[in-house]
């Protein structure tokens, strides 16, 4: 028995994430986070929404909403769309929470003590008319490159060219379209993470077995250019924390607030400190002090690839710059991207397919399935509504639902809703239950090592087996001469359909759950022992017929839905 700290990174609140973020972090945290505990393993999963910042701003004042207001309603819809693709939290937390502020507050004060802060005075962009400096998003003008007019304060869409907003020809603010706008001094606190290169060095190069994805990306960071450059950690915004120094004020930061990018990993710890507070857990640093029992917790994160310079330099450089015992990461699980028919899913023009917009189609398992067992892992993979449509009616319609309903089915109509007795297992069986367990193994050792495709082609494999083990002792030929034997056959076949419901459950929960209950073994552990295991089922044993598991997806519905989500979201 181990103990586990999970976390995924955590969405924007601006909006419903798509199915290309939701496979990049949550869901295959959540794949985690159900083995180990399907192991026995002590398991803590965080996750919580990123409230801060400009882009949550911006959506409020879209939805004509204060935005305190905002980011509690999106949470709200954000943590219900979770539920619906059973994503099993043990919080989900609020970045905007108290716990967050203080928290953020407590390590910005130990970084200033232990020297690691400086403050720079730089210039921006303030607008009279909105009383407020403006974010280079939210300034446009003409583009001094090729005079496209609406070009942004940080790069021109029309011809790419990166841009300072003092370039842009008769600069606006977006937010009132007021053009009175000057070059302000302002003071920001700098991240001295220049001087803790080393110590991140080392530490990077002591996690001798993380992905590629992972390491390349954190010394790219860490060698390019000039090396790893300090970062500004606040900003001239009204919504977010304020900036403090611990518990004190800090002069000549009053009206600031910290860098959204500062607080939101620092929400992993505050979630956990939430989840004590909701009453789910007694004692949060038992997670995360390594003074405090956390020095044999595991710690894993998962995230898409774009988020993993903050998490392997600027997080780590903050708690390591405390200079107090955090728990540091020790497993960062990164993804590459996934694409849509063609393209690439897009949240501002509304392409692909939205996290509640699935949900409306096809419950979770689908869903889950397919983007698990294409995770974008050593590339960027694709959504196509073709491979949706093969893979689901192939490996969960025609394989896993057609075993479970032919041999339940077959059952009842010749021995009843029991488990038949039979005699000794052949040649065959043992044959069968000797692959079994080989397989058994390996979809272990690859769960273990969260390589989620291999993962997902050894579980399908386990299911083909009994599949071919059904289609080659058929029990239904086997009954005209012996019973007795179709019986034995039978029975075995009820208790794959429990080992199926068990090993399945991190992927396709809802499923493995009717097929439990079906089995009426909730409650069953994990088959450590493969043979023990399908013994366990034993003659005498009540089951019922589940209904159909999983319905094929016909083809008038993948051209309705191809069309219905080629366009723009309304
Ligand atoms: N909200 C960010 C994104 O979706 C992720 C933040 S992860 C954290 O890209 F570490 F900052 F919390
Ligand atoms: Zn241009």
């Amino acid at each position: 028995m181990a103990r586990h700290l999970i976390t995924s990174a955590i969405p924007y609140i601006n909006g419903i994430k798509h199915l290309g973020n939701l496979v990049g972090s949550q869901l295959p945290a959540d794949l985690y986070a159900r083995y180990l505990r399907g192991r026995g393993h002590e398991v803590l999963f965080l996750c919580a929404t990123d409230e801060h910042g400009t882009p949550a701003e911006l959506a409020a004042a879209k939805a004509k909403m204060p935005v305190a207001e905002y980011c509690a309603e999106m949470h709200g819809v954000q943590a219900e769309i979770a539920k619906g693709f059973r994503l099993s939290f043990d919080h989900f937390g609020r970045s905007s929470s108290a716990r967050n502020h203080k928290l953020t507050q407590h390590f910005a004060g130990r970084l200033h003590e232990a020297g690691l802060i400086r403050e720079v005075s730089e210039k921006q962009m303030y607008s009279h008319a909105d009383g407020r400096f403006l974010p280079d998003r939210y300034i446009e003008g003409t583009c001094p490159n090729c005079g496209f007019d609406s070009a942004r304060g940080d790069q021109c869409d029309n011809c790419t060219k990166q841009l300072d907003p003092v370039d842009l020809i008769n600069p606006h603010s977006t937010i009132s379209g007021s053009t009175d706008l000057e070059m302000r001094e302002t003071k920001h606190l700098y991240l001295r993470q220049s001087t803790l290169k080393d110590q991140l060095e080392a530490w990077i190069d002591s996690k001798k077995d993380w992905p590629i994805l992972t390491t390349s990306i954190a010394k790219k960071w860490l060698n390019d250019g000039d090396g790893l450059q300090d970062r500004g950690i606040t900003r001239d915004l009204d919504w977010g924390i304020p900036v403090r120094d611990g518990e004190k004020d800090w002069p000549g930061m009053e009206g600031k607030v910290f860098y959204v990018w500062f607080d939101a990993p620092i929400e992993y710890i505050a979630c956990s400190q939430e989840w004590v507070d909701a009453g789910k857990g007694d004692n949060w640093e038992r997670w995360w002090r390594t003074d405090k029992g956390a020095e044999d917790v595991t710690y894993t994160q998962f995230m898409g690839k774009d988020n993993v310079p903050f998490h392997t330099l600027s997080f780590p450089a903050t708690i390591l710059g405390s200079g107090e015992p955090w728990k540091l990461v020790d497993y960062i699980k990164s993804f590459n991207y996934l694409n849509y028919d063609g393209g690439q899913f897009s949240t501002s023009r509304g392409r692909g397919v939205f996290m509640d917009q699935a949900l409306e189609i096809l419950p979770a398992d689908y869903w889950r399935w397919w983007l698990l067992s294409h995770a974008p892992e050593s590339s960027d993979s694709e959504f196509t509504w073709d491979n949706f449509q093969a893979s689901v009616n192939k490996d969960l319609a025609d394989v896993l639902g057609n075993f479970v309903s032919r041999i339940t089915k077959f059952c009842r109509s010749k021995f009843g809703e029991v488990v038949p007795e039979g005699g000794a297992y052949g040649e065959q069986e043992e044959a069968l239950i000797a692959d079994l367990a080989a397989r058994v193994a390996a979809y272990q050792g690859t769960m273990d090592a969260m390589e989620v495709r291999k993962s997902s082609a050894e579980l399908r494999a386990i299911w083909v087996a009994g599949n071919e083990y059904l289609q080659s002792a058929a029990p239904w030929s086997t009954f005209k001469e012996d019973p007795e034997k179709a019986a034995m056959q039978v029975r075995l076949g009820l208790g794959l359909i429990r080992l199926y419901a068990v090993l399945s459950a991190p992927f396709i929960p809802d499923a493995s759950a009717t097929m439990l209950k079906a089995m009426n073994a909730e409650g069953a552990g994990w088959p450590d022992d493969v043979a023990g295991f399908l013994a366990g089922l034993a003659a005498g044993h009540a089951f019922t017929v589940p209904d159909v598991l999983f319905a094929k997806i016909t083809d008038e519905q993948r051209e309705d839905w191809q069309t219905r989500f080629a366009g723009v979201r309304t």
